[in-house]
């Protein structure tokens, strides 16, 4: 059988297209943040990860120029070779002091450093231990490190009861790391850390925590999960993206000096990987500086995403409820989340169409998401829209 037999077999994607319903790689002609342009019309975004609206902000945009002109376009090599210039360490500084840990590295992407990080520390013999709802980029570096002769072991989503039954089948004298999303990317759930903690000290086991969806959003100051819960010594690492508040393109992550110095002397995925250009790096930089200066925008962010969680639940719409930028609407059918999407497309606005295998079966959903740009002007249309398209189909009264 041809290896690509399966390419050729592969026509679901087409037949959704043929019937005007297909979400996916939408091209964005302009992007002015809460408005974007899409086939040469305005279109509301309510379905962006530029929690902090800072991806069109002058002074960000300014940083990145400003660094093109005085280090070029790229860094063409790796960190570990030339590929290092002062900015990164700049940022690795900053970011350490912001979400205090000793020490931070940064990789050129959140999902590599989710690969590079994982499968660095955990070795033959040893365990990785992941919730089962954990983003795509954790599962693969579990699997990766599974190559690797890691054991790779599950638990039920945020199930701590099921975290502790995992961990007693785990030999005493094994490493173990836990990992798990600080705020499920899908649902906005934010993971029940005191309660990890406490098992992961029984066990001697060590944690990390994926802060994608909390940097800039959750705990005082927007320092992430372990500070929401006052709990930034007992989270033994913790990683993120530049991709989401910060603006830019790049991951990081942060932990005790002895282990991100191990991880910069044993990870692949930094070893042999371009370096974040320097417009990433510098636009990220200005980002963490609006961060921390301008508070605002957090509680903005989250102003805005409450009233449109009240808005949906006031119209009959199921919701899930978190404290983050992130609003899913769950539909449960495929067919009905495809349908709305276009219909919402339509009207002017875009949001994000989940369904299986991103999400459990009868999950699909509108995974909309919000930002600290978004005006009142933004958020009604998009809830008078949701309500109009929510009465047609029949989904609401
Ligand atoms: C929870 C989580 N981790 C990691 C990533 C990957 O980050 P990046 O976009 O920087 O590769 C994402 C991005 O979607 C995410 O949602």
């Amino acid at each position: 059988m041809d290896l690509f037999q399966k390419c050729r077999d592969f026509t679901r994607a087409d037949e959704v297209k043929a019937a005007g319903l297909y979400p996916y790689f939408r091209a964005v002609e302009e992007n002015e943040g809460p408005v974007v342009t899409l086939e040469g019309r305005p279109v509301i975004m309510a379905g962006s990860n530029n929690y902090l609206g800072l991806t069109s902000d002058p002074r960000v945009k300014k940083a990145a120029i400003d660094a093109i002109e005085r280090y070029g376009t790229g860094c063409s090599g790796s960190r570990y070779l030339t590929g290092t210039i002062n900015l990164h360490n700049e940022l690795e500084e900053k970011l350490a002091a912001f979400l205090g840990y000793e020490s931070v590295l940064l990789f050129s992407t959140g999902y590599q450093t989710a690969l590079g990080t994982v499968s660095a520390l955990v070795s033959k013999g040893e365990y990785v231990i992941s919730d089962k709802e954990n983003h795509a980029c954790i599962i693969n570096a579990c699997m990766l490190a599974k190559g690797g002769f890691a054991e790779f072991l599950r638990y039920k989503h945020n199930d701590m009861d099921d975290l502790e039954r995992v961990l007693q089948r785990v030999p005493d004298s094994a490493g173990k790391l836990i990992v798990t999303d600080g705020v499920f990317s899908v649902s906005g759930e934010l993971v029940n850390l005191p309660d990890m903690v406490a098992v992961a000290e029984k066990y001697g086991a060590r944690i990390l925590v994926d802060d994608a969806h909390a940097t800039g959003v959750v705990g005082p100051g927007g320092r992430g999960t372990a500070a929401h819960y006052g709990l930034i010594d007992k989270a033994d690492l913790t990683m993120g993206t530049f991709s989401k508040t910060f603006a830019s393109l790049g991951g990081f992550v942060g932990g005790p000096e002895r282990v991100i110095n191990y991880l910069k002397h044993h990870s692949p995925a930094l070893i042999f990987s371009a370096s974040p250009t320097p417009a990433s790096v510098a636009a990220a930089l200005a980002a963490l500086e609006i961060l921390e200066t301008e508070p605002w925008r957090i509680e903005k962010l989250l102003h805005n995403a409450d009233k449109m969680r009240d808005g949906f639940k006031a119209m009959g719409f199921t919701v899930m409820d978190s404290r983050t930028g992130i609003v899913p609407v769950v539909l449960g059918d495929v067919e009905r989340t495809m349908l709305m999407w276009r219909k919402l497309y339509d009207k002017g606005v875009f949001v994000n169409a989940f369904i299986p295998p991103g999400v459990p079966p009868n999950l699909s959903m509108l995974r909309t998401s919000y930002m600290a740009t978004h005006e009142d002007e933004h958020l009604d249309a998009i809830l008078n829209v949701f309500q109009e398209v929510g009465r047609e189909l029949g989904l609401i009264s």
